[in-house]
């Protein structure tokens, strides 16, 4: 089992990394010191897999755990849903001592988070996430939060749990397509931070690919490390954590002019990404030979990396782009490279470049 730690202060917390952590889950808890009665909180597709294992972990450390389920999917992610788990909560008289153990994807992380975060004004909150995404992004950092019809993440707050922990071997139930996404974010972590990640998944991405554990280990543990220590010099999004948005601008708009039905997040940031690296080759002089090795890597995963837009959606990707909280003085911001493993944030881009890193 590996550990890292996100530093912030009286709130700090371990984000522990290994095979069949689930089971050690009732036990970490205890040490923790955290109330008797307990919630968790997941969707049907987790708790097909994973309910019996994680009720079993803390009933054994001696926890008296309800569980509570959603449906699968962004969709669940409502203040309607967050009102129905405060009236589970409320019902099994979960107090201010109680904890909550969200166990699941980002979906599950944020609203749990979130519930956690509100009732009785904030209980602890435990982490246990199962996508890769999840792992190696959501889970780290404290945002939660749930969608509004007007828009993604609208309502939400700063919560940090008191324990992260990543079961790697609930990656292995992970479709495919949703792993080869989380992968978008774990190359994004080499490109923004750490030239030595980069390298060695362009070593080590077959063995990625095979669920090779201690590979895994390694790559999602230097994964949370760097959003640790981003998160750790800017909790509140007022500077640096800005870097982690590399990519995401245009992702974002291609994932909202399609109305997040085509793309899974991660496919939207890589093609975002590339397209990225070609603005940064030509205006913050990232080289040439970078672009190529970040294009040919997200392609090694399998993610796309190009995309065929009609004049109509372009116009419709600027206007999405334009209403995005990045947004400064109508001018869109930017987070460029200027090699792999290093970035700049608040940079202003002519709409004319950005067109032409979509095009070819
Ligand atoms: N809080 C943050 O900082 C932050 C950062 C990035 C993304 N997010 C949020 O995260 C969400 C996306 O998270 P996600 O990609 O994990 O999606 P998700 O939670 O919807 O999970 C993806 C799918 O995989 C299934 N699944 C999860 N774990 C599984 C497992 N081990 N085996 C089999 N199936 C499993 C889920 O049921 C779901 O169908 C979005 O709502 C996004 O806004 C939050
Ligand atoms: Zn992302």
């Amino acid at each position: 089992m590996r550990t890292v730690k996100v530093p912030l202060a009286e709130r700090s917390y371990p984000i522990r990394i290994g095979a069949e952590l689930i089971a050690e889950l009732g036990k970490q808890c205890a040490q923790l010191r955290l109330g008797k009665r307990c919630a968790v909180i997941s969707d049907a597709n987790v708790s097909r897999r994973y309910r019996k294992r994680t009720l079993d972990s803390l009933k054994n450390a001696g926890f008296e755990p309800i569980f509570i389920s959603q449906n699968a999917g962004e969709k669940s992610k409502t203040l309607k849903n967050v009102q129905a788990c405060y009236e589970q909560l409320a019902k099994h008289r979960l107090e201010r001592g109680s904890f909550l153990v969200a166990l699941g994807g980002g979906v599950v992380g944020d609203l749990g988070g979130f519930v956690a975060a509100t009732y009785l004004r904030g209980i602890d909150f435990v982490q246990v996430p199962t996508t890769l995404l999840a792992q190696v992004d959501s889970s780290v950092g404290g945002k939660v939060g749930v969608n509004l019809p007007a828009g993604k993440n609208l309502v939400g707050a700063f919560y940090q749990p008191k324990l992260v922990l990543c079961d790697l071997d609930t990656l292995r139930t992970l479709p495919t397509r949703e792993f080869r996404a989380g992968l978008a974010e774990v190359i994004k972590y080499g490109i923004i931070y750490d030239a030595k990640l980069f390298a060695r998944l362009e070593r080590e991405l077959p063995k990625l690919l095979k669920y090779d554990t201690t590979t895994m280990a390694t790559v999602i543990a230097r994964c949370c490390q760097i959003k640790a220590e981003v998160v750790g010099q800017d909790e509140k999004e007022n500077g640096l954590r800005a870097i982690l948005n590399f990519g995401h601008t245009i992702g974002h708009g291609l994932e909202a002019i399609s109305r997040y039905g085509k793309y899974l997040h991660g496919e939207a940031i890589s093609i975002g990404q590339v397209a990225t690296a070609k603005i940064s080759h030509a205006v913050s002089g990232l080289p040439a030979t970078h672009v190529t090795r970040m294009k040919t890597l997200f392609s090694q995963a399998s993610l796309p990396t190009q995309v065929k837009l009609t004049a109509a959606q372009t116009r419709n990707l600027f206007a999405a782009m334009k209403l995005d909280k990045k947004v400064k003085g109508g001018k869109i911001q930017f987070v460029l490279a200027k090699e792999i493993g290093r970035v700049v944030i608040g940079q202003t881009v002519t709409d004319k470049v950005i067109r032409q890193s979509l095009l070819d």
